[in-house]
């Protein structure tokens, strides 16, 4: 059985992210989505509510599983028994990282790989930070993350 991992902060899931899991589903018999736990960085939403929001917008998506980590993503891929990660990348800016990221998690574990999707074009400069922001100021999201969780996000922003 092929799986995947495609871990992120997801505060919250957006559009970008949907796509990126809608097409590594298709590439995996299963692909599980690792919100990180981090005490340091003080997020919008809880994890558990990240994680029901996952839950809801991959409803359709049969082969998906959500799941919380803390410590390294590279014991958490172990523990799930896969040795893929998944990252999305949108643009250029996102490269450095991403490989520094990539790199230091081969070091960590040089059987796991991470493998990049480009972004669709489409929600290239899409970020969760940009919806926070935009629904911060009462602006309108539906262009950026799945209807189902829309009033969720208003609720928590006001
Ligand atoms: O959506 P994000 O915030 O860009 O995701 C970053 C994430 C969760 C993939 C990254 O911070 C991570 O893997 N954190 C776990 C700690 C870890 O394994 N660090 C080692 C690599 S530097």
């Amino acid at each position: 059985m092929r799986k995947g991992i495609y871990p992120g902060s997801f505060d919250p899931v957006t559009f970008g992210h949907l796509d990126i899991i809608r097409r590594a589903s298709d590439l995996v018999d299963e692909l599980v989505i690792a919100v990180l736990r981090n005490n340091a960085k003080k997020g919008l939403f809880s994890v558990e509510e990240r994680m029901e929001f996952l839950e809801r917008v991959t409803e359709g998506i049969s082969n998906v599983k959500v799941i919380s980590f803390d410590g390294l993503l590279v014991d958490c891929a172990v523990e799930y028994g896969t040795h893929t990660i998944i990252r999305g990348l949108r643009a250029v800016t996102d490269f450095e990282y991403e490989l520094q990221l990539a790199q230091t998690n081969k070091r960590l574990r040089p059987d796991i790989d991470t493998v990049f999707l480009t972004t669709n074009v489409q929600y290239a400069y899409l970020s969760s930070s940009v919806v926070r922001e935009i629904a911060g100021y009462g602006g309108d999201i539906s262009h950026f993350v799945p209807e189902c969780i829309i009033k969720d996000v208003y609720k928590k922003v006001k």
